[in-house]
């Protein structure tokens, strides 16, 4: 699968069509990949979040880039971790599901994600790479016009672990 790729780098500054905001449900504040696309977006990609009025958990919602390299950012609430037995493990697949959905309806032919809830919502990473993973893969499959996906993880240990995960999948053809 060629169309998938892992970096280690801010997304920041990425430079694709869209990058996936990992934000909460309101669409404001807070830390991690949201506060820095804050600071680089400017007024108007604030203007425009307080627009959306909110995402549920699980849900995609969509905005122009401004100051952005990337034309568009694709916001979604990922699940905060609770233990597991809360639905989070569906809520994330349902991010991944809707931001690509999103994405292609669009016209969006690349993408970078970051690792959404492994930050502050503290999603296992290990557990939430297979996720992850799964989805942007069997998605790909079946939209042969969404021709890049990159997930952009700032940390070694994130990178490494998605970069073995999607060996595997590769090697033993998982799914
Ligand atoms: N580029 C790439 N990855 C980043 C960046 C960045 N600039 N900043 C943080 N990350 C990584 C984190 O290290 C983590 O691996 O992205 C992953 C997701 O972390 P968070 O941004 O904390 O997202 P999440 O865990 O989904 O928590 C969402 O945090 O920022 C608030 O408003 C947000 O309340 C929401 C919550």
């Amino acid at each position: 699968m060629d169309r998938i790729s892992i970096s280690k780098g801010d997304i920041v500054r990425m430079k694709i069509e869209a990058i996936v905001n990992a934000s909460n449900t309101s669409l404001l504040g807070g830390g991690g990949v949201a506060s820095s696309i804050q600071k680089y977006a400017g007024d108007e990609y604030m203007q425009a979040c307080i627009a959306l009025g909110g995402c549920n958990t699980g849900e995609a919602k969509i905005t122009p880039g401004f100051k952005l390299n990337a034309k568009y950012v694709i916001h979604t609430a990922g699940p905060i971790w609770r233990g597991g037995n809360k639905g989070e493990p569906e809520l994330l697949k349902n991010c991944y599901d809707n931001c690509l959905d999103l994405a292609v309806k669009n016209h969006i032919k690349s993408i970078a994600f970051p690792s959404i809830s492994t930050g502050v919502y503290r999603y296992p990473v290990e557990l939430a790479i297979k996720i992850a993973l799964k989805e942007i893969i069997t998605f790909l499959k079946v939209h042969p016009e969404l021709e890049k996906v990159v997930i952009v993880c700032n940390d070694e240990r994130t990178t490494r672990l998605y970069k073995n995960y999607l060996k595997k999948i590769e090697t033993q053809n998982l799914f």
